[in-house]
């Protein structure tokens, strides 16, 4: 298969080796503790079917179109989103307004990757647990209790962000060709047959009734303004769109690659994680008497009640914490490739040193999210919300929308469209309705949910 037609720009940092390659990388980068830990969180603490069903709106008519269009934009430019967008806007004369798409795409990864990989984090710890039960350490006390002395130590906390950081600068800064590669072919379909034996269980053991209904009845009452809000902002946040990471990640995608294809497949896996992911928890929260809503704990108190109980509990638990902070690393790879691939060509640096660099701001900043669930928990930055709350909501439900914005508006509107006919290669009807989806519904839904939650 041909990588690159000749006579086109080589990208400079590279090529994914085939399109299957940037399908699973990018599958990569949207599938992770998104899907597993914070759907079903935000979902239980938006009341259920009513949230899921915006979500799923969202994801098709905003996250389709907004992530067709960042991977085109990517290809399009083949450099760090900063630069792509740099030559793009220069080379059609457009107004400089637009490269807030690629600050926002550095900005954003930070802040989305400095309280990420305290989460991931927290999949090392349980992993740590189930092998040391798997070696005979077994505690008498429940999940509960176990997971709230966890989060009251610190150290711990920022013992295992630290692990997290370290593994994605090494990943990212030796290149992420090779690494990445290897972690998505073998970790992705592993974490997916766990997710079923996990569904099996779930229907099995669980209140799967209970938990179905939770997630089917839609009753607006429960949602508001905000729970749309929070909606649209997972759709987001679990797609990876909005903030540059599929458009760095597009850069280095093979001419021969469908950009509809790509995109369809990447959303289709994204979203069938997160619902499986939900018809686990839920079954487990009512079969457990827990509080759906009770917060970012969720999947770490519920999860444990079964390793505990069923036949190999420990040996399972281990292996499916394992594959989670696989896939949160993935992600976190993503998350900094933006802001990675800018400083190398900003600074012509050595990849590894400026992730480096890029790595300890955001383990400083990711202090601020570890502190938030122990010496800092009563420290409300914002009405009650803490140091995490706030960095989680400003990134989900505001910068994501606003450069998923961008990117549609931009796209959809300033892009000749011809470089766009180029590049999607569809049919006049697919054609036809990319642009209504991009130029009208994708901006327009944003913006009324915006609005609405003000
Ligand atoms: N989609 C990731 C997840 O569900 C989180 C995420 C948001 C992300 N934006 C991103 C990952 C950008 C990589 C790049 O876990």
């Amino acid at each position: 298969m041909s990588e690159s037609q000749p006579g086109a720009p080589v990208p400079r940092h590279g090529l994914w080796r085939n399109q299957w390659i940037f399908v699973l990388a990018a599958t990569g980068a949207a599938v992770g503790l998104g899907n597993i830990w914070r759907f079903p969180y935000i979902t239980g603490e938006n009341g259920g079917g009513a949230f899921i069903l915006v979500y799923l709106v969202s994801v098709l008519a905003l996250g389709m179109p907004i992530m067709m269009s960042e991977i085109l934009l990517g290809r399009e430019g083949r450099h760090s989103p900063v630069t792509t967008m740099r030559h793009i806007i220069g080379r059609l004369g457009k107004s400089r307004f637009w490269m807030l798409i690629g600050w926002l795409s550095v900005i954003t990864g930070l802040f989305i990757f400095s309280y990420y990989a305290v989460i991931a984090g927290w999949t090392l710890h349980q992993t740590t647990e189930y092998a040391g039960q798997i070696t005979g350490q077994v505690s008498t006390d429940d999940a509960k209790s176990r997971w709230d002395a966890f989060l009251a130590n610190a150290p711990r906390l920022i013992l295992f962000q630290t692990a997290f950081v370290i593994l994605a600068v090494l990943a990212v800064g030796g290149g992420v060709k090779k690494g990445l590669e290897v972690v998505t072919t073998w970790c992705m379909p592993g974490l997916f047959l766990l997710m079923l034996v996990l569904l099996a269980y779930s229907a099995w053991q669980g209140d799967f009734a209970n938990g179905l209904t939770y997630m089917l009845k839609v009753d607006f009452s429960k949602l508001g303004a905000d729970g749309m809000l929070a909606a649209m902002g997972q759709a987001f946040f679990s797609l990876s769109i909005g903030m540059g990471s599929l458009m760095a990640y597009g850069a280095y995608a093979p001419s021969n690659l469908s950009i509809t294809k790509a995109a369809l497949t990447i959303t289709l896996l994204d979203t069938l994680v997160a619902i499986v992911a939900g018809l686990i928890i839920f079954p487990l929260v009512f079969a457990y008497n827990l509080e759906p809503g009770s917060g970012a704990g969720l999947l770490f108190i519920t999860l444990p009640h079964v390793f505990d109980t069923i036949p190999a509990g420990a040996l399972v638990g281990t292996v499916f914490f394992v594959l989670v902070g696989l896939g949160a690393l993935t992600s976190l790879i993503a998350l900094i490739e933006p802001a990675t691939a800018w400083l190398v060509e900003h600074f012509n640096a050595k990849r590894l040193r400026v992730a480096i660099s890029i790595g300890v701001f955001c383990w400083l900043l990711g202090l601020g999210s570890a502190l938030s669930f122990n010496y800092w928990s009563k420290l409300y930055i914002f009405g009650s919300m803490t140091f995490f709350n706030v960095i989680d909501k400003l990134t989900a439900n505001f910068l994501l929308p606003i450069g998923g914005l961008l990117i549609a508006l931009f796209a959809g509107w300033v892009l000749p469209a011809d470089l766009v006919r180029e590049q999607l290669r569809l049919g006049t009807v697919g054609l036809a309705i990319w642009y209504w989806l991009t130029r009208v519904v994708a901006p327009i839904g944003v913006i009324l949910i915006f609005i609405s939650s003000l």
